[in-house]
């Protein structure tokens, strides 16, 4: 028996990086699942990779009218929903001096005002199924601040704070709602701000000075880590969870390590 048996779910970014790997985990825990995202071929190519269970559909978190589209799939094709996983994000790294107000909203439209949108969608859905969880992920930036991430930063905490007030307004419903906050995710999305030949696993090995040098894990392994996170905020494991944020980085904002003080 899967994790997921019987859960009908709907991915968003699902056509590559994190939203691929929790698409994946999904499957293979018994879920059928709603691929959606802007790049139909990779996204296309993912659904058929992952079989019968999983289909594809074209959805850009910043329409309402995709998002209709795409609950109605859910209900003609699945025959309802379970979960909604609101993963698909853009990145923009700018110092704020830079950033224009188009650039600023571009990445609020995409980051934050398509969850807002992709929780309301969903919600006569999971309320008719009788309940059901929404995972949104955010991201560590969305906890601390870093330079050049104004937009990405502001996004991603706001995403935090609507995921505990529609966990405050769904809980009624049997609906949570709860935000994991990765450090890692797909160097697609970072790749164009670093330098051509960047060494993408070593960059992300030196993202984990925390643990010790054999607990690193790869590129692969950390966007799976993130679909296994997701999965139990997805089942029935996670029924006393709601309205939290649920942090995986390898201990990065946990706090400092005092050098050369006794105690470490
Ligand atoms: N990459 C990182 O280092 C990192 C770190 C922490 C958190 N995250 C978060 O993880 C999540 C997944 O990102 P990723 O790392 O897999 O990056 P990614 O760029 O590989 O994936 C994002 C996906 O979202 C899709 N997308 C973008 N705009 C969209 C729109 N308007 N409508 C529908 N789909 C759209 C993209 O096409 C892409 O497939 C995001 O929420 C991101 O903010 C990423």
């Amino acid at each position: 028996m899967g994790r997921l048996e019987g859960k009908r779910a709907m991915v968003t970014g699902a056509a590559r990086g994190t939203g691929e790997s929790i698409a994946g985990r999904f499957v293979a825990e018994g879920a059928r699942v709603l691929c959606v995202d802007v790049l139909d071929e990779p996204g296309q190519a993912v659904a058929n990779e992952l079989g019968a269970a999983a289909s594809f559909l074209h959805l850009d978190v910043t329409s309402e009218a995709d998002w209709q589209r795409g609950i109605d799939l859910c209900t003609e094709e699945l025959g309802g929903l379970d979960v909604l996983v609101n993963n698909a994000a853009i990145l923009l790294m700018k110092g704020m001096a830079d950033t224009s107000v188009a650039e600023f909203e571009r990445v609020v439209s995409v980051n934050q005002t398509g969850v807002f949108l992709g929780m309301r969608a969903a919600t006569e859905a999971l309320r008719e199924a009788g309940g059901g969880s929404i995972v949104n992920i955010a991201s560590v930036d969305g906890t601390r601040g870093a330079t050049s991430l104004i937009a990405y930063a502001a996004s991603k905490w706001a995403v935090r704070g609507m995921t505990r007030v529609a966990a405050l307004e769904l809980g009624r419903h049997g609906i949570r709602v709860n935000a994991v906050c990765p450090e890692a995710g797909s160097p697609h999305m970072v790749a164009p701000y670093l330098s051509e030949g960047v060494d993408m696993e070593r960059v992300m090995a030196a993202q984990m000075p925390v643990l010790p040098p054999q607990k690193k894990r790869t590129i692969a392994e950390r966007l799976d880590d993130i679909a296994q996170l997701s999965v139990f905020l997805a089942s029935d494991e996670s029924s006393s969870c709601t309205g939290a944020d649920f942090v995986i980085d390898a201990g990065n904002t946990a706090g400092r390590i005092l050098p050369e003080i006794p105690g470490r």
